[in-house]
């Protein structure tokens, strides 16, 4: 498995804390069966793409160092923010530093109105927008057919697997029940910010996963479509469809 959504870099935003941290949070992951770790600090805490390459290879060394079998990606988790648009294309942390797909997420309480002029503006520079967890974000959970929206101007989207285990509340993971069966979801990551908690979990939400949308897609989640990311190539296998809320039917009694 590969896990796209990760605060594994020691010391460097509210994940790790420290190299022991992030050491535990790497073996936590090859227990479970996770070959590679996409790196994603939150980018607004360290503006610095060049430092972040660079402690993905001093952590990439430590477990190479510690014998933990997990490949490391650089990556980061972008602020929704205007400021991005007026980016070089370059300066944009994106997946691998390959350019082709970056992590973007919004404010949790609100999803701001430039929000589509960011997304557009990414993808004027070739970079194709990744959702950061759209089932957490209030107004999602209003109307989950906001992920249609995004999916249909070219943006993916990257579900937490904290979503889907309830660790955020029944709403959330009945948001998140209903993003996977309407086909918006392209891929799940742990999000993961530490070795207890809030840890590199694909392999507990897989079986959750394998209920809800069958033993094959499941896989395409958490292994061959962030692969095809970090490879630069990914194509929308099945088309998302626009979710209808169950409709009651109350019978009036006739007098
Ligand atoms: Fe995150």
């Amino acid at each position: 498995m590969i896990d796209l959504h990760t605060h594994i870099l020691p010391g460097i935003d509210d994940g790790a804390v420290d190299l022991d941290m992030a050491l535990a949070m790497g073996r936590c992951a090859a227990a479970g069966g996770i070959t590679t770790i996409a790196a994603t600090p939150h980018f607004y805490e360290i503006p610095q793409w060049s430092l972040v390459k660079q402690k993905v290879k001093e952590l990439q060394k430590e477990f190479i160092k510690a014998q933990i079998a997990v490949e490391l990606v650089p990556g980061a988790e972008l602020l929704m923010d205007m400021a991005l648009v007026d980016m070089a294309a370059g300066e944009i942390p994106t997946y691998g530093d390959a350019g082709k797909y970056c992590l973007i997420e919004f404010p949790l309480q609100q999803i701001p109105l430039y929000a589509e002029q960011v997304l557009f503006g990414l993808q004027t520079k070739g970079i194709t927008p990744i959702i950061a967890h759209p089932e957490r974000y209030g107004a999602v959970v209003e109307d989950p057919n906001l992920a249609l929206g995004w999916l249909k101007t070219g943006c993916l989207i990257q579900m937490n697997t904290g979503s889907i285990l309830g660790r955020f509340g029944s709403s959330i993971k009945e948001t998140a029940k209903i993003m996977l069966t309407s086909n918006m979801v392209q891929m799940v990551a742990s999000d993961g910010h530490g070795s207890e908690r809030r840890r590199l979990n694909l392999f507990e939400a897989f079986e959750a996963l394998v209920e809800i949308v069958g033993r094959a897609t499941a896989k395409d989640l958490v292994e061959t479509n962030p692969r095809n990311i970090l490879d630069g190539d990914f194509q929308l296998k099945v088309q998302p469809v626009e979710y209808r809320k169950k409709r009651r039917f109350f019978f009036s009694r006739l007098a």
